[in-house]
């Protein structure tokens, strides 16, 4: 089959294209990514010249754009994962966070139900149900926890949720949703928590954390989340929900102390910084749906995790030094501009 994927140049999609390269070779990836300050094309090196796979520079709001690859490529499913995903971005400027989580979901979706009523798939994230507090550690979302969101970025991505399900009610569009929790591994942008702080501590920089750095994340390996979503796409139930996570929080400064003692290095980096408005207190997903109906469970424990995320920034520095450097952004140029 041929699949859409939107956001392929980034952390996550890009490993769901490196994972579903291996997976199922005999399928036809067709990534579409606008190449933001967050899309990095030379993460797709390696599978650029594979001829089951190709890329497109677009902008999943290009309605045009996005109909006209429809109609060439005739897919049978799309995976969306292009977004603007960072909170504190959101907080800046929230706009472009509506433009593209909103609207551009809506197009993908329009274009999906123009053209056959192509199997959509949403990745959306556990920030949609707000937060928990600290001192209840027996309460989880579930699927039916409500959406009630706290940062512009989670109110964007609420906002997309409740439209991929006004498409299935309204238009018998077949979707699913996956709420994942955080991820951590390869190729995650340097302004995220972990990749930021293994960067920082390398370069012998300030560690910024937030507030008392006592916030909970519950962090998944992120080819523990691209196998939950291939389940889903191939097997998952049409119009449902599913939890992704795999029962890991951490609270972030205990997160950046062991990255410390990993790398080496002295606790003196850390430095407590002012701490992000609104800020969700604690995240954590309750996995049941997806392990009875799916059989889905996280392969990869933390601390396994943690240390091959650190082994990969340690040999792949020219990667993020690129990112920190801006200098990646002149790659699409320099390799694609007359091709
Ligand atoms: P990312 O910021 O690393 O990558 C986003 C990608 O989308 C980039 O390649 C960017 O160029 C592309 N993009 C942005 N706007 C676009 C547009 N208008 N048109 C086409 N492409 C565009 O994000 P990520 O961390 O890989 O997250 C991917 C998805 O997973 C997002 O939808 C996010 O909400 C969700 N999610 C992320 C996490 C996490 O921990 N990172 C957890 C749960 C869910
Ligand atoms: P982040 O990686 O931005 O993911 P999210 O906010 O979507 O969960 O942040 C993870 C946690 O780390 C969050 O509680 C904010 C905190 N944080 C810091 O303390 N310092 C930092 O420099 C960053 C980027 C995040």
């Amino acid at each position: 089959m041929t699949l859409i994927v939107t956001g392929g140049a980034g952390f996550i999609g890009s490993n769901f294209i490196f994972y579903m390269r291996k997976a199922h070779p005999e399928d036809r990836i067709v990534c579409l990514d606008k190449l933001t300050y967050a899309g990095n094309l030379s993460t797709l090196a390696p599978v650029m010249d594979d001829p089951n796979f190709r890329f497109v520079k677009l902008d999943i709001c290009d309605r045009a754009g996005v109909f006209a690859l429809f109609e060439e490529e005739k897919p049978d499913v799309v995976v969306n994962f292009a977004a603007e995903s960072h909170v504190d971005r959101s907080i800046e400027d929230p706009g472009i966070f509506l433009q593209t989580n909103i609207l551009g979901t809506a197009t993908m979706m329009d274009a999906c139900r123009t053209f056959g009523n192509v199997r959509y798939h949403q990745v959306s994230t556990d920030e949609v149900y707000g937060d928990l507090p600290l001192d209840r550690p027996d309460l989880f979302f579930t699927e039916e926890t409500p959406i009630h969101t706290s940062s512009p970025y989670s109110s964007s991505k609420a906002g997309a949720d409740l439209l991929v399900q006004a498409y299935h009610r309204t238009y018998d569009l077949p979707i699913t949703i996956s709420r994942c929790s955080n991820n951590y591994g390869p190729y995650h942008f340097p302004e995220k928590l972990i990749p930021l702080m293994i960067a920082n501590c390398l370069n012998n920089k300030p560690l910024p954390v937030y507030g008392e750095g006592l916030n909970v994340r519950d962090w998944l390996y992120v080819e523990d989340h691209c196998k939950a979503i291939d389940l889903i796409v191939r097997k998952g139930r049409i119009g449902e929900v599913y939890n992704v996570g795999g029962h890991n929080e951490m609270r972030n400064i205990d997160i950046v102390k062991l990255i410390i003692k990993e790398l080496g290095k002295d606790e003196s980096l850390i430095t407590y910084v002012t701490d992000r408005k609104g800020h969700d207190l604690r995240y954590a997903i309750d996995p049941t749906k997806i392990h009875n109906e799916l059989g889905w469970l996280p392969e990869t424990k933390f601390q396994d995790g943690i240390k091959k995320t650190i082994q990969w920034y340690l040999d792949n520095k020219a990667w993020w030094e690129e990112i920190i450097s801006g200098e990646y952004q002149n790659y699409y140029e320099k390799m694609y501009g007359n091709r």
